[in-house]
């Protein structure tokens, strides 16, 4: 008998329909993975099977019997647990305590028995072959990816017979995210659930059972993954055929540098970089995880601190804040890592965070010329197909690949034509990637240049004109034509080589 097996369920937010009727079913001992566009109802369907929010019609058994927890630990009573799109963690805690948060073991004077805990993270972390994380860091000095895996432990310390994956892969570099995959193979293995929801279609392809297609809030079919092509699946989720993913290749690079970068330097993360960045090209940035990509997008956005040299468009310029890195058409833009925190005011609407950082364009003596922002916002919210209700939703409603669509549209709105992408499909479904793509090449040709960075590696040797592989905060060699490949990327991220 199938552990979960859900009718019609559905899930209204006032006007909005998240759930239209979905049916869902799952056995215990499988990877059962669901796709779906942005905003299709995965996370509102997960977040009603773990106990996160309520439905609004429909059934779910669990084990045979109904089921309708009110709350998140009421389903993990019933063996339920998830790992959330958006992370919780509290920053500032350890990791042990983060992982045992509100279920600490304790002495029999109830206190945290410290000791305790430890040995048990441990044991998890090896059980589980997690990578290596010092269970005594703060959770707030760790990097986006480590705290997704302490969030993957927090999950599984709670030992549900029912694990819920959502995107969980999306914040991890390859060889953790290959981690995860083989963690949950295990995990099916062991006998348990495991769903399993990405973007990334050869994860979904490496490690599902079977595979359950959203579309508009209901389900349109579940297959084994064995029995199904990409294409079929990918047309499913999207409703017609997708053409291609990634673009024509199109030089349309000038000998113009946009960006020139020199001795560019904040140790221990960077060493000296160097490089140009020419008009109308799209300069590739990849490596190992933490070897200066994060830092060096930040620090040329202003966002923090480096020395060195940096020239735009010809003139030397030295950024203190965002705000005057952002300044005009000689500025320069970035799409950061952290969308909930650096990318996004969650309270605010779609159109408020479109055109808020760029206001004084729709502003003349003070007057805020309304329809030319109408206009603006909502051909922004066109070409990226961001999926709200209408442009004054507020963003932390939308689903998290459109909230990824809103940073990027920010950036659109602003006039800078130095654009720095630090993994801008990061939860973008498939359809919607090809089109980032194809915009990005299309400004490319527009005479804009771009500075991208992607944690999915077949992205930066589809899309880059050229790739540069950090390693220890240097250029460790820059890739061309031919070269550009998924195995010179890795060599050049791991070996030393004849450009370091
Ligand atoms: N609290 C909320 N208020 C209003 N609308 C909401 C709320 N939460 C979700 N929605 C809407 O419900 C729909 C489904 O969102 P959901 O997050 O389930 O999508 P998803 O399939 O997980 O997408 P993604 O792949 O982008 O994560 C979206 O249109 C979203 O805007
Ligand atoms: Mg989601």
């Amino acid at each position: 008998m199938d552990i979960v097996q859900v009718k019609g369920l559905t899930k209204r937010f006032g006007g909005i329909v998240a759930l239209d009727g979905a049916d869902f079913s799952a056995r215990l001992g499988e990877v059962h993975a669901l796709l779906g566009e942005n905003g299709a109802g995965k996370s509102t369907f997960i977040q009603i099977l773990s106990g996160a929010l309520n439905h609004d019609g429909g059934d779910i058994l669990v084990d045979g019997q109904d089921y309708r927890p009110v709350n998140p630990d009421e389903a993990l009573g019933r063996g339920i647990a998830a790992v959330f799109q958006e992370l919780s963690l509290v920053p500032d805690l350890s990791v042990e305590q983060n992982i045992w948060f509100r279920r600490e073991p304790r002495t029999w004077l109830r206190t945290v028995d410290v000791s305790q805990m430890r040995q048990q993270t441990l044991e998890l972390f090896e059980r589980y072959h997690f990578p290596s994380i010092a269970t005594t860091r703060e959770v707030r000095n760790l990097t986006l990816a480590e705290r997704q895996i302490v969030e993957v432990a927090k999950g599984l310390a709670k030992n549900p017979r029912i694990l819920i994956l959502d995107e969980a892969t999306s914040a991890l570099p390859a060889s953790e995210a290959t981690w995860l995959l083989s963690l949950a193979r295990q995990l099916a293995d062991e006998g348990r659930l495991v769903i399993f929801i990405s973007h990334r279609m050869g994860e979904v392809r490496a490690i599902a059972d079977r595979v359950s297609v959203f579309r508009n809030g209901s389900t349109v079919a579940t297959h084994d993954a064995a029995a199904v092509s990409d294409d079929q699946i990918v047309t499913e989720m999207i409703g017609r055929q997708l053409a291609r993913l990634y673009p024509e290749r199109m030089d349309t690079a000038t000998d113009r540098v946009a960006l020139q970068v020199r001795d560019f330097s904040s140790p221990p993360m960077l060493n000296g970089v160097n490089f140009d960045l020419r008009e109308g090209e799209v300069l590739g940035v990849g490596g190992l995880q933490g070897h200066g990509q994060r830092e060096m997008f930040q620090s040329l956005f202003g966002a923090d601190k480096a020395l060195g040299s940096v020239t735009l468009w010809g003139k030397p310029v030295c950024f203190d804040t965002p705000r005057q890195a952002l300044s005009g058409s000689e500025g320069i833009a970035l799409v950061p890592e952290d969308r909930r925190g650096q990318g996004l005011l969650l309270t605010k609407s779609v159109r408020e965070n479109l055109s808020l950082p760029v206001i004084r364009r729709f502003s003349h003596l003070g007057l805020l010329n309304q329809r030319k922002e109408a206009e603006l916002v909502r051909e922004t919210m066109k070409s990226l197909s961001i999926k709200a209700d209408t442009p004054e939703q507020i963003a932390g409603t939308l689903s998290g690949g459109n909230q990824q669509k809103v940073i990027f549209g920010k950036m659109l709105m602003t006039q800078a034509r130095v654009l720095l992408l630090y993994d801008p499909t990061r939860g973008v479904d498939v359809g919607t990637k090809g089109e980032i793509f194809q915009l990005m090449r299309q400004l490319a040709s527009e005479g804009y240049a771009i500075l991208f960075y992607s944690s999915d590696l077949p992205e930066l040797v589809n899309v880059a004109d050229r790739v540069m592989v950090l390693r220890s905060g240097r250029v460790a060699r820059m890739l061309e034509g031919d070269d550009i490949t998924e195995e010179e990327i890795l060599r050049a991220a791991v070996f030393d080589s004849e450009a370091a």
